[in-house]
């Protein structure tokens, strides 16, 4: 089905950067999340009401994108934070921050998910002596306002994105940051909605990237859906598509950038970085200052996650593509070097090197 934004006055476009990824149903007191691991075949909510269940649905890429596992952990952390029922305040204070560690724990890579944590274990901290009631809402407002921070840097940085873009520009992107990965617009894929709103041309080539093809199911899916113009190439097409002229830009997300600039982003986001410079390309990252890690001097010391084996050998849905006894190397997230990006977008502004000044203000 096609769903141009300009054949149904942008209702298809507003549905995709709209769409609630995260939710906190206050009524319910229910934290629910879009299943992203059975798109694009099946849109389902489901709920999570334990720890057991978050780390699982974070671990598993149900809820997934540096701001988006920050967003779903400080609800969830409120959550769990009403289940504690020993009414002495220090119980309650050791009780949470085990909560927090179990899931700070789920992945070690995306900064925003300790970040998030952090916010709400000093928020706890700050309300110790209150009353169990004030310091519950204290928890719940502050995980709102992590989600409605999100939603206000998201669109400042595809704003700034897109003043990087002109008519017509093609664009490289790799794994997924936009809506689903966030909250509303996105990071990297932030101004691609921004343009369609304003009719601005941008033709997107989007990686599948491998091995669990976040590309393929999720930015093609929601750009796709919104009337932006995208197509979809294998990883290893990437080299082609630059050469053939097609690309002004690579935009990509970031798990984490340390103090210098180097940037932690999904595996092969360094690769396309290197045939950029090879290609005379910019090639620009775009996220949240909540993605910086300033006590992290460079990618030498950003945790480098390791996934299951099985991922690389069954694909997403299908059957086996390799012998079982075959060793496979998983890492999730790669290193780009600062010296490969042309400028990280936050929502303050565009960087430019050095980063050591232009990013820790
Ligand atoms: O393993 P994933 O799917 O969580 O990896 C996500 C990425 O690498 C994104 O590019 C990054 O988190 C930025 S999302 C705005």
């Amino acid at each position: 089905m096609f769903c141009g934004s300009e054949r149904d006055g942008g209702e298809a476009l507003r549905a995709v950067t709209h769409a609630a990824n995260i939710r906190y149903d206050k009524a319910a007191e229910a934290l629910c999340i879009l299943d992203q691991s059975l798109l694009p075949n099946e849109v389902r909510e489901v709920r999570l009401d334990t720890a057991e269940e978050m780390v699982e649905a974070i671990r598993a890429l149900r809820v997934r994108g540096a701001p988006a596992i920050g967003i779903c952990a400080a609800y969830g952390l409120y959550r769990l934070a009403r289940t504690i029922e020993d009414p002495d305040p220090e119980v309650f204070q050791t009780q949470l921050r085990a909560f927090s560690a179990q899931l700070c724990a789920a992945r070690p890579t995306a900064v925003n998910l300790a970040w998030a944590l952090g916010e709400m274990e000093n928020t706890a901290a700050a309300h110790a002596g209150a009353p169990r009631r004030v310091l519950l809402e204290a928890l719940y407002e502050k995980a709102a306002a992590i989600h409605q921070d999100d939603i206000d840097k998201c669109r400042a940085i595809s704003e700034y994105g897109l003043s990087l873009l002109r008519e017509g520009d093609g664009v490289l992107t790799h794994c997924n940051a936009g809506p689903l990965a966030t909250s509303r617009y996105g990071t990297a894929q932030g101004p691609f909605f921004l343009a369609a709103e304003r009719g601005m041309r941008i033709r997107v080539f989007a990686g599948e990237t491998r091995p669990l093809l976040q590309g393929a199911r999720l930015t093609s899916y929601e750009l796709h859906r919104a009337g932006v113009d995208v197509t979809l190439i294998c990883d290893n097409m990437a080299s082609m598509v630059m050469k053939n002229g097609w690309v002004q830009a690579c935009f990509v997300g970031c798990d984490r950038v340390a103090a210098n600039g180097d940037t932690a982003n999904k595996i092969g986001t360094s690769s396309v970085a290197i045939l950029a410079k090879h290609y005379g390309i910019p090639f620009y990252v775009l996220g949240p200052t909540s993605t910086i890690d300033r006590n992290c001097p460079s990618g030498d010391q950003i945790p480098i996650e390791l996934r299951d084996p099985e991922e690389i050998k069954s694909l997403w849905y299908e059957k086996p593509v390799a012998l079982p006894g075959v060793p496979c190397y998983n890492p999730a997230f790669d290193v780009t070097d600062h010296s490969l990006i042309t400028a990280i977008v936050t929502e303050k502004g565009i960087c430019r090197a050095p980063y050591t000044e232009s990013l820790l203000f």
